[in-house]
């Protein structure tokens, strides 16, 4: 391909993955596999660091191309950005349209929509472009959330159609239930306190200093108003389907009302229906459609006269906390869980609750025997939000969380400033063996999909399985016709899982070929702690082997990018243990990949020999990827300035401290396109 070609097929990669995205993440209505998504975006990727000239603002892999930020920049809403007076019955709600009806004197038309319970965000669109994002702050300055709220799937970076030069949007970033539920699970098990709800969770991400982490978040969001005028539009419902129009995610759950019998059919219609939504509502808003009237109606100091919030009331009862149990997970971390006795609630029997940890016990000081309170807002997992002390039984005690693993017996462990109490006895406990097992052959580590969860637990319960190392010495015959009986539960009958000539033959032939998964998926698929997929990147491409980085010191390890002083501990931690080390030793004479397998030179190594230093923001590259490049172009990147350093590759923000020391030893500074004019052939 040359160059003009290369431009070309840039160019519509980026147009067709645009549009892919906004059949999948706003319309949620995809027309190609995943796969083949990323296929595609792989191909633009390739290119993109062939070409970096070519490299376009709105481009799809340009999601997550922020560096991280410590503060984020104040910025003053052009429009106040104001809230809604809220009300909880219809008795208020009729008081507002007897309000309304009053100033405007005419029939009115109202818009229902969802209130979402996320936080408020305002976006500007230059020339079609997501230029600004900004949070509701105080309503008159907020945080400029830009490269954080890219990473938002159903946010378009560009739009379609035929918008205006410029405006604003406002709406809602929210996380869905399902990614909530996730992001709680993670954190309980590496010991972070969970989020309250799934506000609380999409506030806290979108103030994260890394895109990158944003990203994996799963954020949504939509949108619901246009503070400002548009030319031709006369109502709110005309502008939010003109916004559609570009591609903008608005909700297809608006109704027009044009009395109060509407209304309240609408919240009665989603205060039954919420629970459906895979996100949570915590109420609807009715606004006055012609925007004329609103305008009539103005603004009170701090809400629009012309709009109000109907927040439902969360379903709560009552019933009695019989016991706790305490679960292990895969990391050892331990979750008290409630047992209630069974109370409906909202349509479904409730029987338990998570409690979280230790600290919220005791925050609710909740007792066993105490009549607790249960509430389910929009969530599906169903909270205990207090105690009834009145019924509170004589003699009751607070609660004394374990001090042994209820599977091990091991004395538990709490660290400082931790959450979380553990069972550290992690090579021996049941659950955290067969968790480490569970981890071990998911897909994103050694992907052996012919052993599933159900498998791994025959394999172990068969005492043939202890650790990951064990999969290895696993031969056909000593798998063919095990066999487990999954006893009868209400409802359901005794079922028998055994392993078969074919199921046995494909769990053989699948632990054969992880042999050749890459070395970052095998240091992921060892389950240390903190060690997350990109950690695991992290450190294989830089200590290139299971040796030298076993060999790592502290303040070794803490010299690569991204690992911090807990990462740092937690990998020297596991690789002090000889059990791990045998693991090891013994991984890798079945044939484990323990090395970074170095990848043919394919570009002329036209920095041989030079070292860099890559400071600050670029505009067409993040750091990574420039020290990347610097590394595929055979140079050689290093952390501090010194005599040594050939070039010092200055982005935007560098610290003036940098620019006079390479100053001071005659090191030369260049820019980005210096660096690009460098490695073009
Ligand atoms: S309209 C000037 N519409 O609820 C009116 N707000 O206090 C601007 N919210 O701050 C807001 N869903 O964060 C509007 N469909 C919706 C909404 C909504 C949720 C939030 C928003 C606002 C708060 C109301």
């Amino acid at each position: 391909m040359n160059k003009e070609e290369a431009k070309i097929r840039i160019d519509q990669l980026c147009e067709e993955l645009q549009e892919h995205n906004y059949r999948y993440y706003v319309l949620a209505q995809p027309s190609i596999s995943d796969y083949d998504f990323d296929q595609k975006l792989k191909e633009l990727e390739a290119l993109e660091t062939q070409y970096p000239e070519f490299v376009r603002p709105d481009s799809p892999t340009k999601r997550v191309g922020g560096e991280p930020t410590k503060d984020f920049p104040t910025v003053k809403h052009k429009y106040p950005m104001l809230s809604l007076s809220n009300s909880y019955s219809l008795e208020e709600i009729k008081e507002f349209d007897t309000r309304v009806h009053k100033v405007v004197g005419q029939e009115v038309e109202y818009v229902c929509e969802l209130k979402y319970d996320g936080l408020a965000i305002s976006l500007t669109y230059a020339n079609g472009i997501l230029t600004q994002a900004v949070t509701r702050g105080d309503g008159v300055r907020g945080d400029d959330v830009t490269n954080n709220v890219k990473t938002i799937r159903s946010i378009p970076l560009k739009l379609r159609g035929d918008y205006p030069p410029e405006f604003e949007i406002r709406g809602e970033v929210l996380m869905p239930r399902t990614e909530f539920e996730r992001l709680n699970r993670e954190r309980e098990e590496i010991g972070d306190n969970p989020f309250a709800n799934p506000r609380n969770a999409a506030a806290g991400s979108l103030k994260m200093q890394d895109p990158k982490e944003v990203a994996k978040r799963k954020l949504d969001a939509f949108l619901y108003y246009i503070p400002h005028e548009l030319p031709g539009i006369k109502t709110h419902y005309d502008a939010l389907k003109k916004a559609r129009s570009w591609g903008l995610k608005i909700s297809d759950n608006m109704a027009i009302c044009r009395d109060m019998n509407q209304i309240m059919e609408y919240i009665n219609d989603w205060d039954k229906g919420r629970q459906y939504l895979p996100y949570e509502i915590d109420g609807i808003v009715i606004k006055v459609n012609d925007l004329s009237l609103q305008q009539q109606l103005a603004y009170t100091a701090k809400n629009p006269r012309w709009a109000i919030a109907y927040k439902f009331k969360a379903e709560r009862v009552e019933t009695l906390l019989e016991s706790i149990d305490y679960q292990v997970g895969r990391t050892g971390a331990i979750t008290p869980v409630a047992n209630l006795k069974p109370v409906l609630l909202a349509g479904t029997t409730v029987k338990r609750a998570s409690l979280h940890n230790a600290d919220i016990i005791a925050q609710l000081d909740v007792r066993i025997g105490d009549t607790v309170y249960v509430e389910k807002g929009g969530e599906i997992i169903p909270k205990i939000v207090g105690v009834n002390l009145n019924k509170r039984p004589a003699g009751a005690q607070p609660v004394k969380f374990i001090d042994r693993c209820p599977e091990c017996g091991t004395p538990l462990i709490r660290k400082e400033g931790e959450a979380a109490h553990y069972c550290p006895n992690e090579d021996s406990c049941p659950p955290q063996i067969k968790g480490k097992l569970e981890h071990f052959i998911s897909r994103k580590a050694m992907n052996i999909d012919s052993l599933g969860e159900g498998k791994i637990e025959m394999l172990y319960d068969h005492g043939l399985v202890k650790n990951v190392a064990d999969l290895y010495d696993l031969t056909y015959t000593a798998i063919l016709g095990l066999e487990k009986v999954i006893p009868a539960e209400e409802g359901k009958k005794e079922k028998r899982l055994s392993f078969r000539e074919k199921t046995a033959e494909n769990i053989i032939k699948g632990i054969e070929q992880s042999r050749k998964v890459p070395f970052p998926r095998v240091l992921y698929a060892l389950g240390i702690r903190y060690v997350g997929e990109t950690v695991a990147k992290k450190l294989t491409a830089h200590f290139k082997t299971i040796n030298q980085l076993m060999a790592a010191s502290f303040e070794e390890l803490i010299l690569v990018e991204e690992i911090g002083e807990k990462i740092a501990e937690s990998v020297l931690l596991f690789f002090q243990k000889p059990v791990h080390q045998e693991i090891v030793t013994r991984l890798r004479a079945h044939g484990v990949q323990m090395e970074i397998k170095e990848t043919q030179v394919s570009e002329p190594q036209l920095l041989q020999g030079k070292s860099f230093v890559v400071s600050g923001i670029f505009e067409r590259h993040s750091r990574d990827e420039i020290k990347a490049l610097i590394e595929r172009f055979g140079g050689k990147n290093v952390s501090a300035i010194s005599s040594k350093t050939d070039f010092v590759l200055a982005g935007a923000n560098m610290g003036p401290a940098k620019k006079q020391k390479a100053k001071k030893l005659g090191i030369s500074i260049i820019s980005e396109e210096d660096f690009e004019e460098m490695i073009r052939q």
